[in-house]
This record gives C-alpha cells, structure tokens and sequence, in this order.
C-alpha cells in the first residue's frame, strides 16, 4: 500500500511487515525518513536535526533557505546530488554540457499506480498486486531528470528500485555514474554481510561491523563475478537467523557492478548500489534516457532466515517465469566430469543407460561435441556437431538417448569464440579488442562483442538450427572467462563507455529471445560455474550451475552462501566421482547425494564404474530427491547451523508451506576425538502438532522439536550425513 500525505508531503509504503517513507521538504529534497518494522503514516522526518556542521555546505540559490543547519551533507535522501554539498557514496555523477560535474536533484512530482512498473530490456520482477510509486526530480540548472521507481509487492515484504535519466535539457551530457539504489540510514551500529570468494569458492559469507568510511564489493570482470555477488545484507550487529533487524539488497543485474556501504562522519549509512561506475559512460542527447538495472529489497525485523524467506518466495513465484515457476527440475545425468573432451556417442550412450535405468531423467551432453573441439584450444563459435565423434550428428544420437526414456540437453557456450575457429577466421573483428592491441586470453578463448545485434544474430541461428534440428529440452549456456580488452568496433571513440553495459543488454536479449521462441526449454546459466549467479540471470535462466566445485564439504559453505539469497531450486548441484577432481577428497556417495538434494538435483558422473551397493544408493537417492522434491524446492529452507563458522556439523531444513512436512538433513566434517553431543533444535514445525521421524512409532511434540531439539547419535568417520524425513500428525 502506497500512501501520500499532502500535508506533511510524506508518501509511506507499507508492505505486510515493513515500512518505507520519503518526504519532498520545502526545499525540493527528497528526504528518506524510514525503512524498518511497519509503522503508520506519521512523518517521521521529525527524527531529523538541523545542526550547522563544520564543513557541510548550505545550499543556495533557492527562495526561504533556511539557516546554516540545512546541509545534504548530513540528510538521509532518496536518491543523493553530486558535487553541490554531498559527500558521501554518490548515487549518480552526471558530466553536463559544460563540463561541470554537478546534479541536484530536486522534487518535482509524483504518480502512485497500480501494477508494476515495466523497464526496457532488463530483468525485473513481475506479476500480481504489485503498486508503484514514481517520483521525478529534476536538476533545475541543467534539465537532468531523474523518474525514481518504486515497486512495492505488499504480500513478500519486497521493495523493488530503478532510476531512468532523462537530459530534457539542451546540450548532450554524459553518465559517469548511475546508482540504482541509495538507501540512507539515521544509524551505523550495523554489520554489512557480503559474499565472496572466486572460481571454485564461491559466495562466502564475510560480515563485520561498518567502519568509518566507504566499504565495498564490485566486479569490473564482465560478469557480475565469482568473486563478489550483487547481493548484501545491512544487519543489526547482534542480528541472528531469528532476530535482529536486517537488509537484504540484490541487484538484478549480471554485469560490473559496485555495492559501497558508508559509515559517515556522524554515524550515519548510506548503501548505494548499481552499475559500476569504473568503465561506464553513457552520453545522452537531448530527449535521450538511460534505465539502471532494477535492485530488490527485504527488510526483516526479525533476522536473517525471515529475510532469506522473503527473497526465496518472490524470486520463485515473481521472477522465475513459466514454465519453469514452482516446477520440479529434471534429474539429470551430465558427462562433463565423466568425459571431459574425450567421448563418442556409445560412451555418452553408456553413461546416460546407467543413469536411466537408476531413474534419472535428462541426459545433457556438455562440451566437446562441435567444431573441432578436442580440448579448451579450439572450435567455440563453430556450433555445428563434430561428426568424428557423433557420426549422424544430434539425429542419430538424440533417438538413442530418448529410447532410454530420457530427454536430452546440450552444453553451448554462445559468447565466446576461439582464435582457432572458422567463425573467428571469417570475422576477427567480431571478438572484443581495440585496434592494435592483441588482445587477453582466458581459456585460450576471446570474447564475442554481444553488444553487436548482428553478431548475436549470427550466434542465434546457429543456436536455432540446432534446437530445430532435433528435440532438446535443456541448454546449459556457460560462460567461461572474464571480459578484457573491452572495446567495441561497432561504437565510435567517444562511446566506448557503453560497451560493457550493452554487452549485457545483448546477453538478455538473445535470451529473451530464447525464451520467447523456445518457450519449454530449460536454461540452466553457467559461467565455470557460479561466476555469474545473480538475481539478474534467474529471470531467463531458473537454475545456475552454483560451482565448478562439486566436493560435498567444500559445497557445505557454497551452497549455504548462496542460499541466503538464491532459492535451493535454483541451485545447480550434483553428485561426482570421488576421489573429487577439485580436493581430492573422497566423500561417502550417501553424503554428495544428501549435499546434492540441497538444489536442482544430478550426477556427473559415470554411473557404470560405480559398485552394485553404490547404484542401489544411488536409485534410492533418486527416489529420495523425487518424492520430496515439492518439499525441497518449494518449501522454506532453514540454516541450522553456521558452517562459516564451524563444519563439525553442517545441518539445514526443508518446511513445507503448511508446516506438515520437513526434511532435516545433517553432514558433518572431518572429525576428532571427543566429538561435542548433537542435540538440534529444529525450525518452522508448527508448534500444535506432532511429527512421526521416518515413519517411526514415537510422535514428538512440534513445539519441544523447536525448543528443545532433536539429538543426533554421535558419528564415528568424517563426512557422513544423516536426513530426517518428518511428518505431521494432529494432536
Ligand atoms: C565450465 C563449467 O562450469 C563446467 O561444468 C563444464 O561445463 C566446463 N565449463 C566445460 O568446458
């Protein structure tokens, strides 16, 4: 609910739990006045206090100013000026005509609406019972306006924010800088929690106090990074999974992008949030406007886990699109780690008929199959089938994996390109680089300039021709390298700084494109792994392969950072061969399988070299993961313990929407002597029922599961798992 008050100029949006005011003073400042536990419609700018600071400029030039106290120095704003007394995190750097780098954004109007606002060519949330507020201010000296956009989903606690730019002046200016979310806050008594980490240690959590000064996580790689993730969290320094006041901020956007938190000189934050400013310029013509990716955010009074909820229910019902929302993903079986490069058709054959006969339903083929691709040296670009390998190509081979009962998917990788290709020899100038300049490998790849429609045109028949060509159902798009050599033969010298934002655009757009003319296909996204798991991405692609990692202990951590945010459906996780390719470590199969049912569920493995014991493990597991899928992926997940902290026991929980059902599941890590007791206190049960443990006899109280917990027998060996399946009974 979106409330404006004329009197106090105060507009208030409420969602079920939250609060959020602004207020447009007699000045034309957007005030930011409250975020936080849901209050009424009072203006709360009263908490403001107007105390003349040394160094904090006044504003001038504006009728009635008031004293020296008045400095956007010291004031919480919704979206903050540049360069005209501010100078904290900015929002936006604008270079103007005549070469001032000033913006002072000032209220002019606001339009309260039904429905969700649209923004061109970029991921957003979508559905029903959406409101939006838009708000313009505008630069009175240059003409720069600014339409902040607000979308408030009532029922998941879910603020959404854009800004669109508009020069309605009359000379060009340029972007510099274009934030998509500034959120001030009267307080600095808070930690900031971000998720770190790179190839192969992904997202894992880092939190400490604020202090003084600016903090920040970005990525200038491209992508939105293995390294850091666009998405933190603003907590409360005694917050906990069950209390504590936190905000969570994800920015839906797959590219560079710069999260800075500043604790400022009088205790108070400002969390700014968007495209990174570092090789971004954008010219604007008069009449030209420029849309900033969209940014989500929760606020949960009371702790993380709710937080978590509230993200995981909006992006599976409201980001996630058909046909894919809310439905259970297809088992699969992936050679990749079985094969690598080295396969022909019987191999793949093989593998995928042990798989189906264990029960798993989807056979994806991954890298390797086209061109002259025999290692990572050649051959991306040319999509067409190798057919040394797969003598008859995808007709051959696609009607045998299909009379196994199995459906079929394909690895493609369709933004990169190899020196040694035909697609790189007929169009050098295709692959990112300025003139002159040889150019940065990474994988002994290069990097097709998608900001360029003809080059993803080429891509995308290609593409087509492959999926017309037979029937697939999955692709696994992945993504291999980080951008470098940055430059766009399609844009003059003084445009270069679009580059790396239109190379996203071209991304989405021929995955939009995907979407729209092969509306029953799986994307899962991939960049070597979790390089690009973003909220952005999730819009076109419901699953990402969360690591290249596939160890189960080392997964404990990367699975767990990336569900403070991502849902478990969304998070690509299978079983491997041990000892594991990355660690070396070998793992009981009854302990990747429980790790691996944390997510979308597959192997990636060859099934035929496992013993007569391990395949019946293994069909079980697949049962298992059938059966509470519905559980798994559309349930509330709980942490229930911190494996951040400690991996003695890693322990987490699956609840059904109506609490009927849970699913405890519990690894523990390498062991010791005098092992501490395991008693667990589970989470979300209803408290007025009672739950049989694996079909057993005794019913256990609801209530004394959450309070006094569950005892888990003491384990003897490292890394071994213990699930709980619970089911309720009434009292
Ligand atoms: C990186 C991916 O993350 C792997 O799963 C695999 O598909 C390889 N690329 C193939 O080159």
């Amino acid at each position: 609910m979106i409330i404006y008050n004329e009197q106090s100029r105060t507009i208030t949006l409420h969602t079920r739990r939250t609060t959020y005011q602004m207020k447009a003073d007699k000045h034309g400042t957007l005030l930011h006045t409250y975020y936080g536990p849901r209050v009424g419609e009072e203006d709360l700018s009263r908490l403001l206090q107007y105390v003349d600071r040394g160094f904090s400029p006044n504003p001038s030039g504006f009728a009635a100013l008031p004293v020296r106290g008045y400095s956007l120095d010291t004031l919480p704003q919704e979206y903050s000026t540049c360069g005209v007394g501010d100078f904290r995190a900015l929002s936006a750097e604008v270079e103007q005509a005549d070469g001032s780098v000033l913006l002072d954004l000032r209220y002019v109007s606001h339009e309260i609406q039904p429905g969700k606002y649209a923004l061109e060519n970029l991921p957003a949330f979508f559905g029903q019972g959406w409101e939006t507020l838009s708000v313009t201010l505008r630069d009175p000296f240059s003409g720069v306006e600014a339409e902040l956009l607000y979308g408030v989903d009532e029922e998941d606690d879910l603020l959404t924010r854009s800004i669109r730019l508009t020069n309605r002046g009359s000379g060009p200016v340029t972007l510099c800088r274009v934030m998509s979310l500034c959120l001030d806050f009267t307080r600095a008594d808070l930690d900031f929690a971000t998720f770190d980490g790179g190839h192969v240690k992904e997202r894992t959590l880092h939190r400490a106090p604020l202090r003084p000064g600016i903090q920040s996580v970005g990525s200038v790689r491209g992508t939105s990074s293995h390294q850091h993730n666009p998405f933190v969290i603003l907590c409360e320094e005694d917050a906990g999974e069950d209390h504590g006041l936190c905000y969570g901020a994800a920015l839906l956007y797959s590219g560079n992008f710069l999260a800075e938190a500043e604790r400022s000189q009088f205790e108070h934050t400002r969390l700014v949030m968007g495209i990174h400013p570092s090789h971004f310029r954008w010219p604007l013509a008069p009449g030209e406007s420029f849309t900033a990716p969209e940014a989500a955010l929760v606020c949960s009074p009371d702790g993380l886990t709710p937080m978590t909820h509230r993200f995981h229910r909006a992006m599976r019902e409201r980001l996630i699109r058909d046909p894919y929302q809310g439905k259970r993903r297809p088992v699969l079986i992936n050679n990749w780690e079985a094969t690598e490069f080295t396969f022909d058709a019987d191999r793949l054959v093989d593998i995928a008929r042990e798989a189906a006969e264990l029960g798993a339903e989807l056979f994806v083929m991954d890298d390797g199959w086209f061109g002259t691709r025999d290692s990572d040296l050649s051959g991306l670009g040319d999509w067409t089938v190798n057919e040394k390998k797969l003598p008859g190509g995808l007709g051959a081979l696609v009607p045998r994996i299909k009379a196994l009962g199995m459906d079929f998917g394909l690895w493609i990788e369709p933004e990169m390109v190899s020196e040694d290709s035909d697609l790189y020899r007929a169009h050098p100038d295709w692959a990112l680089g300025a003139p002159g300049r040889p150019q940065s490998l990474g994988r002994g790849q290069l990097v097709l300039d998608f900001s360029r429609k003809e080059v993803r045109d080429h891509i995308y028949a290609a593409m087509s021709r492959i999926l017309d060509s037979t029937d697939i159902s999955y692709i696994k798009w992945d993504m291999n390298r980080s951008l470098s050599d940055v430059w766009s033969a399609a844009l003059p010298a003084e445009r270069q700084g679009e580059t790396y934002h239109r190379y996203m655009l071209g991304v989405y757009d021929l995955l939009e494109r995907l979407r729209r003319d092969y509306p029953r296909l799986l994307v899962e996204g991939c960049s070597g792994g979790g390089g690009r798991f973003d909220a952005g991405m999730l819009h076109y692609t419901p699953q990402i392969w969360c690591s290249d990692n596939t160890d189960a202990i080392d997964r404990l951590r990367i699975q767990c950072g990336t569900t403070f945010c991502y849902p478990v459906s969304t998070v690509g996780a299978h079983v491997s061969a041990v000892p594991n390719g990355q660690t070396g470590r070998s793992t009981p199969i009854e302990t990747r399988g429980v790790v691996a049912m944390c997510g979308t569920f597959g192997y990636e493995m060859d099934l035929g070299a496992c013993t007569r014991e391990e395949k019946e493990i293994v069909r079980r597991q697949i049962q298992t993961f059938k059966d509470r899928a519905g559980l798994i992926q559309a349930g509330d997940y709980y942490r229930l313990t911190d494996p951040f902290r400690d991996l003695t026991y890693t322990a987490w929980q699956h609840v059904s929407p109506d609490r009927r059902e849970a699913l405890v599941s519990l690894v523990t890590g390498s062991t010791r002597a005098a092992l501490p007791f395991t008693i667990l206190k589970l989470k979300g049960l209803d408290p007025t029922l009672r739950y049989r443990v694996d079909g057993g006899e005794r019913l256990y109280d609801g209530a004394a599961l959450m309070h006094a917990g569950i005892s888990f027998p003491l384990i003897s060996g490292e890394y071994q798992s213990i699930q709980l399946h619970l089911t309720a009974e009434p009292k």
